[in-house]
């Protein structure tokens, strides 16, 4: 039993790595990846029609902001502790040792996501005829109020997996402000653990996403049920140890706006401060999510001067849970600063 073996040397790896002991104070994530391989030019399509239930964003104009190409890839089981485990990952050890995944990966999604999606690898059960990769031309831009984000993306042929018969596609990112530091070095897998509900050591549990920080103890099979002490978990929230996600979910016509947190689970907010606007293209959809600057208490500041991690995800082909695709960590700042992407004033 290698994972085993992998357990009792790594364990106390599984929670805090050596590399990560103190949240990045100042927030400069700037290791968080290297740049997108490739800016794509920016697609003269037809403006986003608003189709929002939450209160209205004004409408940006994308067409002379530049985006560039990130391209998510289905990730299968293939979780942190699995990420984090020599036996099961080649790229463990030197990860371990501070290399961000971005650092190895950014540039092989899409065989990545060949190799995974076709059952081959971390993936027991496929889903026939998926695609495995989905590229996106993403942009952000800022005004006095708001930061928003832009997604052009193009889902190919997707077969309808049947486990979210609502929404065919949900387009989410998930954003981090320096104080989660595996979010930085790790994107969305600071959150994807071997417990979570369809993964290997899920065991018909509804466990959603959460921080290693929130359990009392972690393992290469993740952190069960067991968490920290509550006033442990209300400290880490009130210091902004959790990550906050940006959700649209999508079906003909109209897109739903979604947004909320992860620290301990996945918790979604209600009302949304988050508002989503979409419109299908030739085969895809194109994408605006926005929410304010200063949202107040259980959100983070977006401030010009500091830099954010951010990943993307998109369930496409009516797929729910880990049956999306997922890219690897994006840096931002605003108005001017090294970051694979500076959202620009408007
Ligand atoms: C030092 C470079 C390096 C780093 C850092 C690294 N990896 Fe890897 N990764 C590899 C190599 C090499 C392979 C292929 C062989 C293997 O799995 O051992 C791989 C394979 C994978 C695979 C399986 C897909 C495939 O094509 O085999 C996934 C998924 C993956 N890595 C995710 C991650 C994640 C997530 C991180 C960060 C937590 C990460 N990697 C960090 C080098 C790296």
């Amino acid at each position: 039993m290698k994972a085993f073996v992998a357990t009792v040397a790594l364990l106390s790896g599984f929670a805090v790595l050596p590399a990560m002991a103190a949240p990045q104070g100042g927030g400069d994530s700037g290791k968080a990846g290297a740049p997108a391989k490739s800016a794509a030019p920016a697609k003269a399509g037809a403006p986003a029609k608003a189709a929002a239930a939450a209160p209205e964003a004004p409408a940006i104009d994308w067409s002379g902001i530049a985006g560039k190409e990130v391209v998510l890839f289905y990730p299968g089981q293939s979780s942190w502790e699995w990420a984090l485990t020599q036996s099961d990952h080649g790229g463990a050890p030197k990860f371990r040792e501070g290399k961000n995944c971005g650092e190895c990966h950014i540039g092989e999604e899409k065989a990545m996501g060949g190799t995974l999606v076709s059952g081959k690898k971390n993936e027991p059960t496929p889903i026939a005829g998926k695609p495995g990769s989905i590229a996106a031309t993403i942009k952000f831009a800022h005004d006095a109020q708001r930061l928003y984000v832009h997604l052009d993306i193009a889902e190919g042929s997707q077969p309808d997996a049947k486990q979210d018969p609502k929404f065919a596609t949900k387009v989410t990112m998930m954003l981090d402000d320096g104080k989660v530091a595996e979010a930085g070095r790790a994107g969305c897998w600071g959150t994807c653990h071997e417990d979570l509900v369809t993964m290997p050591s899920g065991e018909g549990a509804e466990r959603t996403k959460y921080l290693a920080r929130s359990r009392a103890k972690m393992s290469r099979q993740g952190g069960g049920d067991a968490l920290k002490p509550a006033e442990d978990l209300a400290k880490f929230r009130a210091n902004g140890e959790f990550l906050e996600y940006w959700q649209a979910k999508l079906d003909a016509g109209s897109a739903q706006a979604a947004n909320g947190t992860v620290l301990e689970k996945r918790a979604e907010a209600t009302p949304a401060a988050v508002t989503a606007q979409a419109s299908p293209t030739n085969g895809g959809w194109s994408v605006t999510l926005s929410r304010k600057l200063t949202q107040g208490d259980g959100y983070k500041d977006i401030v010009a001067g500091k830099t954010y991690t951010v990943g993307f995800a998109i369930h496409a082909g009516h797929t729910a849970r880990r049956f999306h695709y997922v890219s690897f960590a994006r840096s931002l700042v605003l108005d001017q600063g090294t970051a694979d992407f500076v959202a620009a004033a408007k």
